[in-house]
């Protein structure tokens, strides 16, 4: 497993590199899980279609809640 991670400061296009490597790679067959640390969650979303997906604190903020 290859771990690559991009930081910088803001509105650098951490975003769009992180979003568009992970499709470049897809796309060249390889399986990528994308982590994001980004509350605005831009990065997912793009990949997603647009859709948000659920943030991995608020899914177990949410589990705490139900049990
Ligand atoms: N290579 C580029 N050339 C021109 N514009 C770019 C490039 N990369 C990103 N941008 C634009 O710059 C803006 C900021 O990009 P992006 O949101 O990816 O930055 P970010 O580092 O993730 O920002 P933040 O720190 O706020 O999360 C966006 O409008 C994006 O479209
Ligand atoms: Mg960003």
């Amino acid at each position: 497993m290859r771990q690559i991670a991009i930081y910088g400061k803001g509105g650098i296009g951490k975003s769009t590199i992180a979003s568009n490597l992970s499709a470049a790679l897809h796309e060249q067959g390889h399986t990528v899980m994308q982590v994001g640390c980004d509350p605005k969650r831009d990065s997912t979303r793009i990949l997603a279609g647009g859709k948000f997906i659920p943030a991995v604190l608020e899914e177990h903020r949410e589990q705490l809640r139900v049990g």
